[in-house]
């Protein structure tokens, strides 16, 4: 697309985005960058990346400093076409802006600064301020707030007509009329370039902080009668940075207030909002059903007809349409379509549970294919598990993955029964149709159709309890018991008894 296009488009397009992200961040109390904490799952500094990158910058730079490894790193990773300048000492705003222009040569058009620290500023704040600051005709665009507790901000200070920004005072410096003054300076501005140069040049540190304050481009533009307005936004919470870990945990739960709120809006019921946490990468259709106390992280999606909950953590974990999955821990896994999934369940990185499966109550899994309408119900570890379609694997089953050494895998083919609580030590391989007795330790293949009973045979001493116990209770519910076996065991025998072999599905 040529600029001209671009133009037409409506498409912003500044020279550039330098992003302050330089300073020290002590009172996290940290051994991270305090950019690379994390709102709704994703780092401070992404959110200030990603806004940035909705006005079009030809060249999008972040100043570094503190911990600056950890920064550049973190930003190779998401956004491996920024570039890094870097400020070695912090002399202040004015500065960090030298710095961050000093590799791009000499632009023309816009610049815009803005902070690394302020994680709910969104691009679109961003875009609207480029479009006030053309539509207004300015050569600085500030972008304010009117805040109830302008302590520790710059003030704005209008000039008399009140259309133009004459001055941005410090808290240090400010006296006691400008201190009442609540409309306060973001730390947001778009500079026409000329103008952003013209007072880098004459910046000075003659102030309460010896620093170089970048507000102070205000004063050279209005001495050369250049205008300086300001863009003034409702939502607090944009411009709101973040220095410890308490105002981090403000800004999470609102962050993930709008979240939740956004997902009700596109139709999804969310049954108790307060208790329901949701990262910003996850995806949700509509008509699904999120219950109290779940927590959907990563790149989780969820189609439609899916209900979540309640208590279940997914981190990236794939829903099918009209899944369920109950009081379940689960990441990195897939839940095919129409599954059922919990309560009590761990699907660990590598489950993958096909269409109308189930993975049931205190099971286990990880690295499991499981084919479609296969069902793995109760109380089993399923690890390292190729699982073909339509097989049982019985109550309290081990797939023995691992023999101390090395990790193996277990094949069962479609149609496999295994019987309750058998052992199935990889590597084996049960052929399709084939069955496992209950109670098996299964060392070797089955082939397909065959029945494997991996487990000593049943031996009964009649009388041993009237010879070793004769004045137990046990000795005396024998002695009162009926020749006949349970009405209800015998009726279950009968039934298997008669039935023909063609009448098994
Ligand atoms: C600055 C503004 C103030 C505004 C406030 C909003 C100046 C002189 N003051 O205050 O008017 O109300 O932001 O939060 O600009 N940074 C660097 N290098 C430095 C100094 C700062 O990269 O040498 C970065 C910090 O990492 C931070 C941002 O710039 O992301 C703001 O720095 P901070 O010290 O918090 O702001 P103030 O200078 O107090
Ligand atoms: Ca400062």
């Amino acid at each position: 697309m040529t600029t001209h296009e671009q133009e037409q488009d409506g498409a912003q397009q500044v020279s550039a985005v330098v992003v302050l992200a330089a300073g020290g961040g002590t009172r996290m109390k940290s051994n991270k960058s305090k950019l690379l904490h994390e709102v709704a799952g994703r780092s401070m500094l992404s959110y200030a990346v990603n806004a940035a990158e909705e006005v079009e910058p030809e060249h999008l730079v972040v100043v570094v400093g503190h911990r600056r490894e950890q920064v550049e790193a973190h930003l190779s990773e998401i956004a491996p076409n920024v570039t890094t300048a870097v400020q070695e000492e912090q002399n202040g705003t004015g500065h960090a802006v030298q710095c961050g222009l000093q590799g791009l040569g000499e632009l023309r058009g816009e610049i815009l600064v803005t902070y690394g620290d302020v994680p709910m500023l969104t691009g679109q704040t961003l875009v609207e301020l480029v479009q006030e600051h053309r539509a207004q005709r300015n050569h600085i665009t500030v972008l304010t707030a009117e805040v109830p507790e302008p302590f520790g901000y710059g003030r704005i200070i209008r000039d008399e007509q009140g259309d133009q920004i004459a001055r941005i005072v410090e808290q240090k410096d400010a006296s006691p009329e400008e201190q009442a003054v609540t409309e306060i300076n973001s730390g947001i501005y778009i500079f026409n370039a000329e103008t952003l140069y013209e007072g880098l040049k004459h910046l000075k540190t003659d102030n309460a902080q010896g620093e170089l304050y970048l507000t102070d481009v205000i004063g050279t533009a209005r001495a050369n009668d250049e205008r300086v307005g300001a863009h003034m936004i409702d939502d607090l919470w944009q411009t709101e940075g973040v220095n410890d870990r308490v105002q981090l945990a403000r800004m999470n739960a609102e962050m993930n207030r709008r979240i939740v709120e956004k997902w009700m809006k596109s139709g999804v019921t969310i049954q108790d909002p307060a208790t329901t946490w949701i990262q910003a990468d996850v995806d949700i259709a509509q008509d699904v059903t999120i219950l109290a106390g779940t927590h959907l992280e990563g790149a989780t999606s969820i189609a439609t007809g899916a209900v979540v909950g309640p208590d279940t953590t997914l981190t990236s974990v794939e829903v099918g349409e009209d899944a369920q999955v109950i009081r379940t821990h689960g990441s990195f896994s897939l839940i095919g379509a129409g599954a059922t999934v919990g309560p009590f369940s761990f699907l660990r990185p590598g489950t993958q549970l096909g269409a109308k499966g189930k993975i049931g109550a205190f099971v286990e899994t990880k690295n499991a294919q499981i084919g479609e309408g296969s069902k793995v119900p109760h109380l089993t570890y399923c690890g390292d598990a190729r699982i073909g379609e339509g097989v049982n694997v019985g109550a309290g089953t081990i797939f023995a993955n691992y023999d101390g050494t090395n990790k193996s895998v277990t094949h069962l083919g479609d149609d496999v029964f295994i019987g309750s609580n058998s052992v199935l030590v990889a590597p084996v391989d049960v052929a399709p149709g084939a069955f496992v007795a209950a109670g098996s330790a299964v060392v070797e293949d089955v082939p397909a159709g065959g029945l494997a009973v991996a487990r000593g045979r049943q031996h009964v001493s009649e009388g041993w309890v009237a010879k070793k116990r004769p004045a137990s209770k046990a000795a005396g519910a024998a002695a009162k018991a009926a020749p006949e076996i349970h009405p209800d065991v015998a009726a279950s025998r009968e039934k298997v008894a008669n039935r023909k072999p063609e009448e098994y599905k």
